[in-house]
């Protein structure tokens, strides 16, 4: 019989036909299974038919598919990794800011070049599919995984995401440097109980549709070719096991076109860790029936798979769907015609070439966010001669790159990349992209002041001499990769180590103080706020981290990040995200803080300085059908050019349900020279304004909606007016 799969001048689902017919069921079931890589791949390619491998990187992908292609029916494997802000686990390939840090820049070009750049580093390294983005909101920051999101708005998250997918992806996935893009987890990963990772989420359903599918929807609008389950449950339903959310909304509402894979081990996990099925055979059936394609890190999942058809319990048509959308997904990835061979000559010369690192570079600098500037201290001024750089995060790779580079910390036994084994050559470190650019006219000293861990291991003293010396102090504080990421959940956001203690020291010498805080999450830092002249955000920032930071330090770039997620004023302020809910005693309080923030969602300062004026919208009543045009002045007072981001919010003012005190739903980003005013418009589709009803069906509701606009999240930042919908 002619073997249409083969043949290129047929579709992908022309093809995945021909094939499935030919396919036996343990042939079907093994394309459903994704495996760690490095455990016995010969024996899951030529005794189990695997679809897929994570973990893998470089020549062994190559030798694993080469494999793969004299079997039966040599069906290519997609080999899968965490490439989630940059090829991080691949020495030498070019790292990027953290999602969260690229988040601040609220500039979907730059996640787009950011991703389309990983793209092609990952693919000429053999490999296919990343994990990311990550779509989880950022709400609670004890949580671990903070530092993957986007932060807290689920709206911003949506078109970040968006940008990234197509980063990933490309105009098509035949594209000679399109990968594989996967939304996760889904859903409400970051909304478990106290921050704690994989635990339970008590949520309603209401809720989920309201807040955290949204940002998914936009994923899928952007053709998001796969989606990760989360690891916890809803209300009680493993997300593995939940049919409405993967097959009633996102295969059949969303018409999702690739496949759906668990995250790590989650059909094991149902019946052992989260006991919702009794063996591992009803867990593997309650994963096939919710919708689940693929199965990652399960072994199990394949002798049990069999058992289900063979006894009758899952219909082979449900194991003949997930296959489909697998095998689609790879032919329409163009794996069958060699069109995704490792390249490591073209891979010399374009991992992490001078373009990327440029492009790292301008991430970085757009990520970072100037929190507080006092006293004329930043940019530094000419009359300094002599500069104290002291702090654990000054000249520390592992800090500064963040999570997912070098090796998951967690498995310490099966690292990605062991430090040793990393270029680290090619990151710049604060302290590395300060001296650079100081040049010979600045003296720049440094002492690393106390670590991140031990409260033994300071030099305190030896760093106030410094600071004493120079003209001005510019500490480097914050947190490492040790406190942050999966598994890695935190009861305290207070400085670790003699951090607090060393700032003190450097704040008694009465030496102008910039804080650069390296760090994954927001942290509880009120006595910075209160006590340094300036304050940097920089997160995680890359790579190119030092130049960024030097940039902003020396005012060769002005500033223009605004944080994506409120940090708390204490541990027990939490949570704080700006959109909070009206309650009879107002929104959420506590008898002894501070009820705003410490530092609000849309919040970053400039070396310029801005005026909003003339707010108007293009019509005071609208049908629910229409588009309003909120149009502001926005001018430039100061003496620099800078990048201003407005933001719009909105509120229902009564309805149905309680909804947030503001919503963002719009934003704009505009460049102004001094003394220069733009006029910005924003439009304001009317769906805009919709809420989740208590049928749970999402509708705008005829009423009064008010319409704020302005540089931050907090009421004193913004202009507002009122919209009648009718
Ligand atoms: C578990 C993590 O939760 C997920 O984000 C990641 O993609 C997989 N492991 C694979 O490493």
């Amino acid at each position: 019989m002619k073997e249409i799969y083969k043949n290129p001048a047929y579709s992908p689902e022309e093809r995945t036909k021909d094939l499935l017919s030919r396919m036996t069921l343990e042939e079907k079931i093994g394309q459903m299974c994704q495996i760690d890589g490095r455990e016995n791949p010969e024996f899951w390619i030529n005794e189990r038919h695997i679809g897929s491998f994570l973990h893998v990187r470089g020549k062994e992908a190559q030798r694993l598919q080469d494999i793969a292609s004299k079997t039966r029916l040599g069906i290519p494997i997609i080999f899968g990794i965490d490439a989630i802000h940059g090829h991080g686990f691949y020495s030498g390939a070019t790292v990027f800011p953290s999602q969260l840090g690229v988040a601040s820049s609220w500039n979907p070009d730059i996640l787009k070049e950011m991703a389309a750049i990983t793209a092609k580093e990952v693919i000429l390294t053999g490999l296919h599919w990343t994990f990311s983005p990550v779509i989880c909101l950022g709400r609670d920051a004890r949580w671990g995984r903070v530092d993957e999101t986007f932060g807290e708005d689920p709206y911003l998250a949506g078109i970040l995401a968006a940008a990234m997918v197509k980063g990933y992806q490309g105009e098509k996935l035949s594209d000679p440097y399109s990968i594989l893009a996967c939304a996760k987890h889904y859903v409400a990963h970051g909304e478990t109980v106290g921050g704690r990772d994989s635990t339970e989420c008590d949520i309603a359903e209401r809720k989920v549709r309201s807040t955290f599918l949204p940002p998914f929807k936009t994923a899928a609008d952007a053709g998001c070719a796969t989606f990760m389950t989360a690891y916890h449950a809803i209300d009680g339903l493993p997300c593995t096991a939940n049919k409405v959310l993967l097959r009633d909304i996102l295969k059949d509402e969303w018409n999702l076109s690739g496949f759906i894979v668990t995250d790590w081990d989650n059909v094991g996990h149902m019946h052992r860790l989260q006991k919702a099925a009794p063996d591992m055979k009803t867990s593997a059936e309650l994963a096939i029936k919710a919708g689940n394609d693929m199965m990652m890190s399960t072994p199990e999942f394949y002798e049990s798979a069999i058992e289900l058809v063979k006894e009758g319990t899952i219909k082979e048509e449900l194991i003949d769907e997930a296959c489909r959308r697998i095998l689609e997904t790879k032919f329409r990835l163009g794996l069958f015609d060699h069109k995704r061979n490792t390249d490591f000559t073209k891979a010399r010369s374009i991992i992490g070439c001078a373009e990327h690192k440029r492009a790292a570079f301008e991430s970085a600098l757009q990520s970072i966010v100037l929190l507080k500037n006092e006293n004329g201290t930043l940019p530094v001024s000419d009359k300094v001669r002599k500069i104290a750089v002291i702090g654990p995060n000054a000249h520390d790779v592992e800090a500064q790159l963040g999570d997912w580079t070098f090796g998951p910390r967690y498995y310490p036994e099966k690292p990605m990349l062991e430090y040793n084994d990393y270029d680290i050559t090619s990151v710049v470190t604060i302290l590395d992209g300060i001296k650079k650019r100081a040049g010979d006219r600045v003296e720049v000293v440094y002492d690393k002041g106390c670590d991140m861990f031990d409260e033994s291991k300071e030099n305190i003293e030896g760093a106030v001499k410094l600071a004493q010396q120079s003209d001005m102090v510019i500490a480097v504080v914050g947190d490492t990769v040790l406190l942050n990421g999966e598994v890695r959940d935190r009861s305290s956001l207070d400085l670790t180590g003699a951090q607090q203690k060393l700032l003190e020291a450097l704040k008694n010498t009465g030496k102008p103080l910039a804080v650069v805080l390296i760090n994954g999450k927001p942290l509880t830092v009120p006595w910075i706020k209160d006590n340094a002249d300036s304050i940097i955000e920089a997160w995680n920032p890359g790579m190119e981290g030092g130049n960024a930071v030097a940039a902003v330090l020396f005012g060769d770039h002005n500033p223009c990040g605004k944080i994506t997620i409120s940090f708390p004023r204490n541990v027990g302020q939490q949570p704080v995200y700006y959109n909070q809910y009206p309650g009879w005693h107002g929104p959420a309080r506590y008898i002894d803080v501070d009820p705003e923030p410490l530092f609000s969602f849309g919040y970053g300062l400039s070396y310029t300085s801005y005026d909003y004026s003339n707010l108007k919208l293009s019509t005071k009543e609208i049908g629910i059908d229409g588009e309003i045009i909120v149009s502001i002045d926005v001018t430039n007072t100061g003496s620099i050019r800078g990048t201003e981001i407005v933001q719009l919010y909105i509120n229902d003012i009564y309805s149905s349900v309680t909804t947030p005190i503001k919503e963002l739903k719009g934003f704009s980003r505009i460049t102004l020279n001094p003394g220069e005013t733009k006029n910005v418009q924003i439009k304001l589709p009317v769906s805009q304004l919709s809420l989740i009803d208590r049928q749970l069906n999402r509708v705008v509701e005829p009423g009064e909606f008010e319409i704020m606009v302005g540089s931050s999240s907090r009421d004193c930042d913004l202009i507002k007016d009122i919209v009648k919908v009718v």
